[in-house]
C-alpha cells in the first residue's frame, strides 16, 4: 500500500497533535510494525543525565494536547519523572518515513482513568503488574517466576501462561490496580513533525506553546497560548 502523503500538510496545521494522531492511526492501520504505538521516552536521571526506553503510547489526546502511556510509578523512569517531571518522546514509523518528536510536562493520569484502563488489560498482565517491581534487581529468572506464582495464588487465579490460553470468564476481575502502576499524561509544549524527503531534503516543522505547571500537586498544566510553528531545515 503506498504511503499517501510525502510532505507535511500545506499550509502547516495550526496545531501538530492531530497530525501526529493521524500518523499513529495510519501506522496502526497498516500494521507494518508489531508495535506501531511504540515510542522512546527519555527522562532526566540523577545528575541531569538522560535515560531512555521504549514504552507503548496508549493514546494521543489532541485537546488539551497530551500523550498517555502506562508504567510502574516506582520504576527507574517513574522515579526520574517524579524528581524531574519532563520527558522527550520519539515515535518513528520506518515504513511511513515519518518521525514525531514531543517534549513536555508530565503528570500522573487521574486514578479513575488508570483504574478503568487496568480493568481492560488481560488478567495475566494484571498479575504481572503486581508481581514485578519494575527496574529493581532480582537474583534469578526463577525468583521472578516464583513471584508471579505467589501473586497468582494470592489472587486465586491460574499461573499465567500464554495470553491466549483459555481461562474461565471473569478470571482476574478481582485484581485491583496496584497503587504503583498507572498512566502518565505528557502535556506537549514542543512537537516536531518530520517526513523523509528525497536526497535527504526532509520536510520538518516544529510547534511550541507555553504551559504553566498546575497549581496543585499533580494537577494538569495550564495552556497559556496557541501553538507557534516554524519550518526547519532538515
Ligand atoms: C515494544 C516495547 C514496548 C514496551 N512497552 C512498555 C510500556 O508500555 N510500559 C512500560 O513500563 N514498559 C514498557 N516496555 C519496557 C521498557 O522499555 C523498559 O524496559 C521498562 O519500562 C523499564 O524501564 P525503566 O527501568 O527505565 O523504568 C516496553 C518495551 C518494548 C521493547
Amino acid at each position: 500500500m503506498p504511503v499517501p502523503v510525502q510532505f507535511l500538510p500545506s499550509p502547516l496545521p495550526r496545531e501538530p497533535l492531530a497530525t501526529a494522531a493521524e500518523w499513529l492511526a495510519l501506522a496502526r492501520h497498516r500494521a507494518d510494525q508489531p508495535n506501531p504505538n511504540a515510542m522512546v521516552v527519555a527522562s532526566v536521571g540523577s545528575g541531569g543525565l538522560p535515560s531512555a526506553r521504549v514504552v507503548l503510547c496508549k493514546e494521543i489526546v489532541v485537546d488539551p494536547g497530551y500523550v498517555c502511556f502506562y508504567t510502574n510509578y516506582d520504576s527507574r523512569k517513574g522515579q526520574e519523572i517524579g524528581a524531574h517531571p519532563r520527558v522527550a518522546i520519539v515515535m518513528h514509523w520506518d515504513h511511513l518515513y515519518r518521525q514525531v518528536r514531543i517534549e513536555g510536562q508530565v503528570v500522573r493520569a487521574p486514578a479513575a482513568e488508570s483504574d478503568a484502563y487496568f480493568r481492560t488489560r488481560p488478567w495475566q498482565r494484571r498479575v504481572g503488574a503486581w508481581a514485578s517491581a519494575q527496574s529493581q534487581p532480582v537474583d534469578s529468572r526463577a525468583d521472578l517466576e516464583r513471584a508471579v506464582v505467589e501473586t497468582a495464588q494470592r489472587f486465586g487465579v491460574p499461573v499465567p501462561g500464554p495470553e491466549d490460553a483459555a481461562a474461565p470468564a471473569g478470571t482476574g476481575d478481582n485484581i485491583p490496580r496496584p497503587p504503583h502502576w498507572g498512566g502518565y499524561h505528557v502535556y506537549a509544549d514542543a512537537v516536531e513533525l518530520w517526513i523523509e524527503g528525497e536526497s535527504r531534503i526532509h520536510d520538518r516543522a516544529r510547534w511550541v506553546r507555553t504551559l504553566r505547571p498546575g497549581t496543585e500537586a499533580g494537577a494538569a498544566p495550564v495552556v497559556l497560548d496557541d501553538w507557534r510553528c516554524t519550518r526547519l531545515q532538515p
